[in-house]
């Protein structure tokens, strides 16, 4: 029994499951909402999801291979083009109809941000918007596709919460924070995403110099965290230089205690330190909350008096409230 990734409603939404990178450079195999799907390009880059299971035998067609923009299945060879379609069986004479129920029966996919999103259903809501990414005085910057070992609802309560910073992050930016977390006003933020500000005194190590872009013990972060429903964390940080560094973090539901996690950054700097060394400090922090969140299973409760909360716990529940609305609705 699942507690809420087989929910119909998560099924017309978006999801991340690869960058797209990752399909460019050949077949691959995830899971979402535990379903396992196969994903390939076909010969003009649009990307292909379908079930991972060829409709001939049912061998997993992540198994198989992509030339020239066709999957060709590992058992007998059958493979299939744009659109999922069925293109070719090795064993059969050509004057012999390519039977009708051969064909992939596709998902919906789209590449944006330079992630491969998904829908299993009729898409119900959009793909968060980031309004920097058509912005030249911004550049993108992609992370890997990881899995966690935490409930997607774990992660995003973690996204946004900031009493954990000077605890969980105490070796990266968190020890300068005071752990008083001061009154939280959720209110809409742009595009879509619903949270707060705050202003916190970080840390600057020399490993985080190349992400605050200037150096000293400490640094003042302006930032606003919000969520977009069902599992998208925008945070911004802008820092008094007028720096600003805006984080898309993207958990995506495996099943209910696995997830796929990544992050965009868009960063308004001069572009001259490598996209590599500006996220190397985000990824640390990245890392430190992963290591906290795989100690905690199962997934976080919905159950109202469940969990004991205080006011610094008030937009992870504004978010549970609200998503748990999204899974019963209509
Ligand atoms: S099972 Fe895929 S070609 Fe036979
Ligand atoms: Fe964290």
């Amino acid at each position: 029994m699942t507690l809420f990734s087989d929910k119909p409603n998560l099924r017309n939404c978006w999801h991340v499951v690869a960058s797209d990178i990752e399909v460019t450079n050949g077949v691959l195999g995830r899971r979402l909402l535990g379903e396992n799907l196969v994903l390939y390009k076909d010969s003009s880059a649009s990307v292909i999801v379908a079930p991972d299971r060829c409709p001939h035998r049912e061998a997993p067609l992540s198994a198989g291979t992509v030339t020239d923009g066709k999957l060709v299945c590992c058992y007998h060879g059958w493979s299939f083009g744009a659109a999922g379609k069925c293109v070719s069986i090795p064993s059969a004479d050509a004057a012999f109809p390519i039977p009708k129920n051969s064909d992939l029966p596709c998902y919906q996919a789209r590449i944006r941000y330079g992630l491969v999103w998904v829908c299993l259903g009729e898409p119900a809501t959009d793909i968060p918007e980031i309004a920097q990414d058509s912005d030249a005085k911004f550049r993108r910057i992609n992370n890997p596709v990881d899995i966690w070992k935490v409930s997607a609802t774990r992660m995003i309560d973690n996204f946004l919460d900031i009493a954990h910073f000077p605890w969980v992050h105490a070796g990266t930016f968190g020890s300068s924070q005071r752990t008083l977390v001061q009154k939280i006003d959720l209110h809409d933020l742009s595009d879509g995403f619903h949270g707060y500000e705050y202003a916190v005194v970080a840390d600057n190590p020399p490993a985080a110099e190349l992400s605050s872009g200037q150096s000293g013990t400490e640094v003042n972060r302006l930032m606003t965290t919000g969520f977009c429903l069902p599992f998208a964390v925008r945070s911004t940080i802008k820092w008094d230089t007028g720096l600003e560094h805006i984080l898309l973090l993207v958990t995506t539901p495996v099943d209910d205690v696995t997830s796929y996690f990544t992050f965009v950054v868009w960063r308004n700097d001069d572009f001259s330190v490598s996209s590599e060394d500006t996220v190397h400090f985000d990824r640390m922090i990245g890392a430190e909350d992963k290591v906290m969140l795989e100690k905690i299973p199962g997934v976080l409760p919905f159950e109202h008096g469940a969990l004991a909360n205080t006011q610094a716990d008030k937009p992870s529940t504004a978010w549970r409230l609200k998503f748990v609305q999204f899974l019963d609705g209509d």
